[in-house]
């Protein structure tokens, strides 16, 4: 006992001498103990040696307890570098439309701008994106993998195979996309078809959200998406700025016309996702009502959707009451089974070196 005692403080005494080694986190491994069941995509997600320096997993930009967004307007990737955009939460992103929207092969519109449709492909780009991941060699990251136990057991287990390409990029895209597709998501709102009552405030906005202020005009609520990835019109220039910074849609299209314009987003989970809009500038709900209410610039790109009768920008003078009713309404979105589903968790065990 005494003994033990003794080596605990040397060891401490050692750790607090050594700027590295006094790292909380230098005597521990996050690991995984037991595969049994256990999605290979989920571990990719929340595992840190998918970054260059085992710094950054997709759940450090994507975190349950916010929805699969992050808290922050700019979020911090592998290099302490920052995001260009706002994380946008993971939810509902599938890898077959075609079965949610017949006929149509658009799919999802990934990222504040839509310039991917197909989650399989875009996959493996936040790996290879220098600010988020640093991963430059894909061959490279699949070697590395392959000499990690766990990532050994699992892929053989899914794809039955001990050859020396067990681990490829096509196969982590595949895991990673099965996962986050399956990240799925419903709320009080989606179960009002089915019955499921508002409060009274709730439902004074929803009303104010469907008529008096046609906010359903852009955001879908009650589809599963949250925007319809067929409509045209599935993106929006809100009169956020008179110059764009960040040029949204026209930094794809080189179209002015698009300038400004971003994906309209979903709003399930609005309550959960703070700060909001693609660069994260406002930090409540109450602010982003106020814009909507007497915020709005007139951009030369500004949605006709959000004009008034004279074709210039639209005040609506959203008055307190409205708002609050507004935000119990936006509220209502969050789905607390998502935030504590055990199967979309971190799977990983801290244990001593
Ligand atoms: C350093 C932060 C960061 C990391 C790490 C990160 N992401 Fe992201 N993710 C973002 C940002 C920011 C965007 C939006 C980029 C844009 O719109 O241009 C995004 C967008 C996405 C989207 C599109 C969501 C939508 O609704 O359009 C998906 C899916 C996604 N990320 C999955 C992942 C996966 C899987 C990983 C790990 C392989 C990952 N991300 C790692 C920050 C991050
Ligand atoms: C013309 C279409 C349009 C209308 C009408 C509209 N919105 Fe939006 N909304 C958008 C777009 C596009 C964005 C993202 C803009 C950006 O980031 O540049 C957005 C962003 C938001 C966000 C932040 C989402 C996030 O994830 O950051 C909320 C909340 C919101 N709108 C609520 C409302 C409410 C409430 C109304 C009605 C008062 C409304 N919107 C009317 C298109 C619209």
């Amino acid at each position: 006992m005494r003994t033990n005692i003794l080596i605990l403080v040397a060891s401490l005494a050692i750790a607090f001498t050594s700027c590295q080694k006094s790292d909380p986190e230098f005597n521990q491994v996050r690991t995984i103990e037991n595969i049994d069941g256990l999605h290979t995509g989920r571990v990719l997600f929340y595992d840190k040696q998918l970054s260059v320096n085992n710094t950054t997993a997709c759940a450090s930009c994507h975190r349950q307890q916010f929805a699969f967004a992050d808290n922050v307007s700019l979020s911090t990737g592998f290099n302490n570098q920052r995001t260009l955009r706002n994380s946008p939460p993971i939810q509902n992103l599938r890898n077959d439309n075609e079965i949610f929207f017949p006929g149509f092969t658009t799919g999802n519109l990934l990222f504040w701008d839509g310039r991917e449709s197909n989650l399989t492909e875009m996959m493996l780009q936040p790996m290879v994106n220098h600010r988020e991941m640093g991963i430059y060699d894909l061959e490279a990251l699949c070697d590395k993998l392959e000499s990690i136990d766990y990532y050994q057991e699992l892929f053989i287990r899914d794809y039955g195979d001990t050859s020396a390409n067990l681990i490829t990029p096509g196969r982590i895209a595949e895991q990673l996309s099965s996962f986050v597709s399956g990240i799925t998501t419903f709320n009080k709102m989606d179960n009002t078809m089915f019955g499921m009552n508002l409060s009274p405030q709730e439902e004074l906005g929803r009303q104010l959200f469907f008529n008096k202020y046609d906010c359903a005009s852009c955001h879908h609520v009650t589809q599963f998406s949250g925007y319809l990835p067929q409509d045209t019109n599935a993106f929006a220039n809100i009169g956020l700025d008179v110059v764009y910074e960040d040029k949204g849609l026209g930094a794809i299209s080189h179209n002015a016309k698009d300038n400004g314009r971003f994906r309209i987003p979903s709003l399930k989970n609005i309550g959960l996702t703070a700060p909001y809009m693609h660069d994260g500038r406002f930090s409540t709900l109450s602010e982003v009502i106020d814009h909507y209410s007497h915020g709005i610039v007139n951009h030369q790109n500004l949605d006709n959707r959000l004009k008034n009768q004279f074709g210039s920008s639209a005040k609506f003078n959203i008055t307190d009451h409205e708002k609050s009713a507004l935000i119990s309404f936006l509220n209502s979105f969050t789905d607390f089974n998502l935030i504590t589903n055990p199967a979309l968790s971190d799977p990983f065990v801290i244990k001593s070196k």
